[in-house]
């Protein structure tokens, strides 16, 4: 069967088929145990989330389900806090304070959740898969991960960043080409040069590195996913696709964005957090890109810009609001997890069985 190879042997799931954690509350318990019960790899998207809170989003999803599932952090990273630059982003984000009634804080926290802390939650609570992004774990996480016997899923967008993650001793590598949705995971050289779209990225990852290769970026359905096989990928990683979902934690507005976005709705921007990100464009990233005040490093930015964004989706303004997604997003549907899987593989199926 199609669905059988290295990924779903190592995984331990039916389908080649991950749901990606996608930070800041989409990936809800319930999608992710969805996702596993259906026979994919669901994934908490917990970057953002505090240790405890962790936790506790791993018992709920271990209520709901038996089969694997994932949990997604971020490598920590070491901004440079430039204060001129802070003061000039502080000022230039008022309007929208004002806009949004909302007081300036009195104090911003810039640094990100505790990794080493949110690490060892994972392990307490047996975590069968950790995936990850912006970086190469320590060699001390490492073994300390394989000594627990989790599974590790690291992100590259380059060849020279698959390569050291196989040095690593990663178990699995996900290709993020340019079409991706949410931030860049580049952590090697210039984001611009590391720009490279998933036909072009996947087939050169797949020649370099022996540990399984995941393609995400655009897959939508199962023409993506028969696509990214035929490349040479041995499964998939989606994250818009997923964000539609009835089960997941998508803000409403950002739900109606994708299925009103076209092609050409998405772009690639640094003003929400400070790391280049791709979302739906709209009136925050046109003015912060065409205003004269510098973007802060991430996550610097992403702490600055935190409660602007908090006001606007308790406001249902999306214009304020990060719509992450990808350049496929109007190809998302809404429908359950379950079925969206089971379309999944009945479409690459389908898709397989026209090209014979
Ligand atoms: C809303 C959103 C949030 C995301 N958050 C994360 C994250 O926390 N960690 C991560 O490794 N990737 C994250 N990603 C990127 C995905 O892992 C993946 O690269 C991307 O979704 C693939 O492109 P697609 O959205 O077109 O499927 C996010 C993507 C989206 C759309």
């Amino acid at each position: 069967m199609w669905s059988d190879n290295d990924l779903t042997g190592t995984l331990g799931i039916k389908y080649p088929i991950i749901q990606a954690g996608m930070a800041g509350g989409p990936t809800t318990p319930e999608l992710v145990a969805a996702v596993s019960n259906a026979g994919g790899l669901g994934t908490l998207g917990a970057g953002y989330m505090a240790p405890e809170a962790i936790r506790r989003a791993v018992r709920s999803i271990r209520s709901l389900t038996s089969k694997p599932f994932g949990v997604n952090l971020f490598i920590p990273e070491n901004p440079h806090e430039d204060q001129m630059k802070i003061e000039q982003m502080t000022e230039e984000l008022n309007r929208y304070r004002d806009d949004l009634h909302i007081q300036v804080p009195e104090s911003v926290q810039f640094t990100g959740q505790p990794f080493e802390d949110q690490l060892n939650v994972l392990i307490e609570e047996k975590v069968p898969v950790f995936s990850f992004t912006f970086g190469n774990p320590s060699h001390h996480v490492m073994s300390m991960l394989k000594e627990h016997n989790v599974k590790v899923i690291g992100t590259a967008t380059t060849v020279r960043e698959a390569k050291q993650l196989e040095k690593n001793d990663i178990d699995i590598v996900v290709g993020q080409g340019s079409e991706a949705g949410g931030h860049r995971g580049t952590f090697i050289g210039s984001f611009e040069d590391a720009l490279v779209g998933s036909m072009a990225l996947i087939p050169q990852l797949v020649d370099a590195i022996d540990i399984p290769v995941v393609a995400s970026g655009g897959i939508m359905d199962g023409r993506g996913i028969v696509a990214s096989m035929a490349l040479g990928a041995s499964g998939v990683q989606m994250g818009t696709a997923f964000l539609a979902c009835s089960e997941s934690g998508t803000h409403p507005k950002h739900k109606e964005a994708l299925h009103s976005s076209t092609d050409e709705s998405t772009v690639l921007t640094r003003a929400f957090s400070g790391k280049p990100a791709r979302g739906i464009k709209n009136e925050f990233i046109v003015e912060m890109e065409a205003g004269n005040a510098e973007f802060p490093d991430y996550p610097i930015q992403n702490a600055l810009t935190g409660d602007v964004r908090k006001a606007a989706k308790a406001q249902n303004k999306s214009e304020y609001m990060s719509l992450w997604a990808g350049q496929a997003s109007r190809l998302s549907r809404n429908l359950p997890a379950t079925e969206l899987l089971e379309r999944l593989v009945d479409e690459s199926g389908q898709v397989l069985e026209n090209l014979n």
